[in-house]
């Protein structure tokens, strides 16, 4: 089998599971893209469109920062993305052909519209505000056909930028707080803080809208998480909603979406996506960068922090029957300060008492758990989670929401 393609002008095929193929990207042949290991790929017109953005972002990546475009270009996969987009870190090949020009970045190949936004939320949002310690410069931008492509330098020590979600899924907590206090402080003075507040009037509306098609939509994760907390917590149907010994639990969705009077709250330039994939540390963990900008703008004002809380939820590895998570979930929910021992818990307060330092919670503090229990709903629909996380996020949603009903 040849190793060699030139896919421009000859129009030749790139197997999906070969283990290394190098691409002639330009006429001259000067340019060579190499992809070592399996690509993701669904057809070979895909793999040629694809390789032909990247050739095309890297070019004007090069163009902008004054420098030719090397001979040799190696591929890494870094994620087959959440979102739809495919992540490559892009090595640059010294004279020698073999060892790394010392310079990497990482291109972005997402769907047209959702690319198309990430750029100029990037351009609004991200470069006027975030200082360059926190994320990651945008070198180029490029579309072809239905796709976008954008190439940020690279962030993070290694070969594959070390996460916050690969911290947590540790049982690093000393991670979390590092980055609750210095990356925090900072959005804080450049996206949170009072310059950007502004009040909002239907709250409601902001989550529903973000997360689900419509009312329905909602009511379907509704039934979803129903089915959890039967099977977790041995939750049953009854007149006012749900039971679960002798607690009753009003449904979720008319709690937080049916038609009361609209519920006010403060909006200010976030991320709105920052589950702890998107926190990349970096300096021996010091310094914590952001990437993934495709929901930046303005958001409820603790969007963030209560994302970071799910991701908390989500990856935590530390072990608790299911009565003991429902039970540590509702002292979380009713602020019980004793519940702080446990580590799991105290990680979850961490991020609250930064919602408290960083904003005032105290005057809306029924916002915060609105947000819990409508992003926890809308996490429903994911289908890769571990049941320890499942019941952690059922809970959450459980008493958040019952915590609205009773204030
Ligand atoms: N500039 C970057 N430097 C280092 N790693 C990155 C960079 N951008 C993305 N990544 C890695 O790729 C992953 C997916 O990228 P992301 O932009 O979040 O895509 P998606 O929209 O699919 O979530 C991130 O979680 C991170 O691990
Ligand atoms: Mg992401």
């Amino acid at each position: 089998m040849p190793d060699r393609y030139d896919v421009r002008r000859r129009g030749r095929s790139v197997p999906s599971h070969a283990a290394e193929h190098i691409i002639d990207t330009s006429a001259s042949a000067a340019q060579e893209i190499r992809l070592p290991g399996l690509m993701p790929f669904a057809s070979d017109q895909e793999a040629r469109e694809v390789i032909d953005l990247v050739t095309e972002v890297l070019n004007d990546a090069f163009a902008g920062i004054r420098r030719h475009m090397p001979n040799g270009i190696t591929l890494a996969m870094l994620s087959g993305g959440r979102s739809g987009a495919y992540i490559f870190k892009a090595a640059l090949l010294a004279e020698d052909d073999q060892t790394s020009g010392g310079f990497s970045a990482v291109v972005k190949i997402a769907p047209l519209g959702a690319g198309i936004s990430e750029k100029a939320n990037y351009d609004q949002f991200v470069r006027p505000f975030l200082p360059t310690a926190c994320r990651p410069e945008l070198y180029g931008f490029a579309t072809a056909h239905d796709r976008a492509a954008l190439c940020y330098s690279f962030l993070g020590d290694g070969d594959k930028a070390e996460t916050l979600t690969d911290r947590l899924a540790a049982g690093d907590l000393a991670s979390l707080d590092s980055v609750l206090s210095s990356l925090f402080e900072t959005l804080h003075r450049c996206w949170y803080g009072a310059g950007q507040a502004q009040a909002e009037t239907d709250l409601a509306h902001y989550y529903l809208a973000r997360y689900f098609r419509d009312s329905g939509s909602a009511t379907a994760a509704e039934t979803v998480l129903f089915g959890y907390a039967a099977r977790y917590f041995g939750a049953r149907r009854c007149v006012q909603g749900y039971r679960i010994g002798d607690t009753v639990f009003r449904p979720i969705c008319e709690t937080l979406f049916a038609g009361h009077a609209a519920r006010t709250y403060t909006s200010c330039v976030l991320h709105g996506d920052l589950n702890s994939d998107n926190i990349i540390l970096r300096r021996g963990r010091k310094l914590a960068g952001l990437v993934d900008f495709q929901r930046t703008g303005r958001g409820h004002v603790f969007h963030d922090l209560v994302a970071i809380e799910l991701s908390v939820r989500i990856n935590d590895p530390s072990d608790a029957s299911f009565d003991d998570i429902l039970e540590i979930e509702r002292l979380i929910a009713l602020g019980e300060q004793c519940v702080r021992s446990h580590p799991y818990a105290a990680a979850i307060f961490s991020i609250r008492d930064t919602a408290l330092r960083l904003f005032d919670l105290d005057a809306v503090p029924s916002t915060y758990q609105f947000a819990v229990a409508s992003i926890g709903l809308r996490l429903m629909k994911a289908i890769d989670l571990s049941d320890a996380a499942r019941a952690r996020i059922t809970a959450s949603v459980l008493w958040s929401a019952r915590s609205l009903t009773e204030h």
